[in-house]
């Protein structure tokens, strides 16, 4: 066992949830947190659907899924973080949001309790600076969907310990992870690199270059990505999208990360991919 034998993620959505369930595969105990019952449910059927999928493919055995399930807990309120050694926190990309929750955190947790942001975006340095806690505070960026995907973003702030480095790279390997360590810039590595080309994407629709389903099958058959930018927009969450275009955007003050306005408009819809049923695709 490592050094973090309990954890409570806050967020259930489709990340949070993705979190627990390889934390807790890690032999974690986790309280998963949500600000409704509801979402916390929506959060433990996607853990259950995820588990029942690698049962079906006899890749686990019904009673580790049993096992990995009854370890996640549901939690209503942060004040559950208290007796937790690892926060791991996955809400919404705002910063008002996530400081707002860490600000909490810091009165209700000991100071031994060490904080993880999954932001795609927000300056880890910021979000450290609402804590009296930041040689405790790191960027643990996963990629969706967590279960898959192997790599863990580490993202050191300005201030971040090397103990605390050390301890979040061995616990992205008892999650299974490959953990790459960057600094803090707008969009870290991953979305610098990955949001631009999505926005392209969107651009090449919204200039009439070509169609939805031609851009996805021109970078699948012409890139080798498993699957198109737009159905990766829809995967990810068009709103997530376009939140980190902002943080790009605002942080590096260079007209080329400016977002589609499609992409914008597609949000102010509602139509934020596969969450809402619609997006570039219809779910
Ligand atoms: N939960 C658990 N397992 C899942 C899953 C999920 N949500 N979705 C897929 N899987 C598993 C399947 O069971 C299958 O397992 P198997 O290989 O053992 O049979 C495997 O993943 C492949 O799934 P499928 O056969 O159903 O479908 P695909 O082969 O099309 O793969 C995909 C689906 C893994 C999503 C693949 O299309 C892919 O890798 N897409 C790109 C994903 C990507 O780029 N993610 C990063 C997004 S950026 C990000 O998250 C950062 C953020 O800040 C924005």
């Amino acid at each position: 066992m490592g050094n973090f034998k309990s954890l409570l993620v806050v967020g259930a959505g489709q990340m949070g949830a993705g979190i627990a369930q390889v934390a807790s595969q890690a032999g974690i105990d986790v309280k998963l947190n949500d600000l409704k019952e509801e979402y916390v449910n929506k959060g433990l059927g996607g853990i259950h659907t995820s588990l029942e999928r690698a049962v079906n493919k006899l890749k686990i055995d019904k009673s580790y899924a049993e096992s990995v399930l009854s370890r996640i807990r549901p939690s209503l309120t942060l004040e559950d973080a208290a007796d937790v050694d690892l926060v791991i926190e996955a809400a919404v990309e705002n910063l008002a949001t996530k400081a707002n929750i860490f600000q909490q955190l810091d009165q209700i947790c000991s100071l031994d309790t060490v904080f993880a942001s999954n932001t795609s975006s927000i300056p880890i340095t910021q979000l450290a600076g609402c804590t009296n806690r930041p040689d405790k505070f790191i960027g643990m960026h996963f990629m969706n969907p967590v279960p898959v995907m192997k790599l863990v973003e580490v993202i050191d702030g300005l201030m971040t310990s090397n103990e605390t480095r050390e301890q979040i790279i061995q616990l992205s390997r008892e999650m299974g992870k490959d953990p790459i360590t960057v600094n803090d810039f707008p969009g870290f590595v991953s979305n610098r690199v990955l949001m631009p080309m999505i926005n392209e994407a969107v651009y090449s629709v919204y200039e009439g270059v070509a169609t939805v389903d031609a851009v996805d099958t021109i970078m699948k058959l012409g890139a080798n990505h498993p699957m198109g930018p737009l159905a990766l927009a829809d995967l990810i969450g068009l709103d997530t999208c376009l939140a980190i275009m902002e943080v790009l955007y605002d942080g590096f003050g260079d007209s080329k990360y400016r977002p589609c306005p499609l992409l914008r408009k597609f949000v102010q819809a509602g139509r934020l991919g596969r969450k809402t049923g619609m997006g570039f695709y219809d779910y």
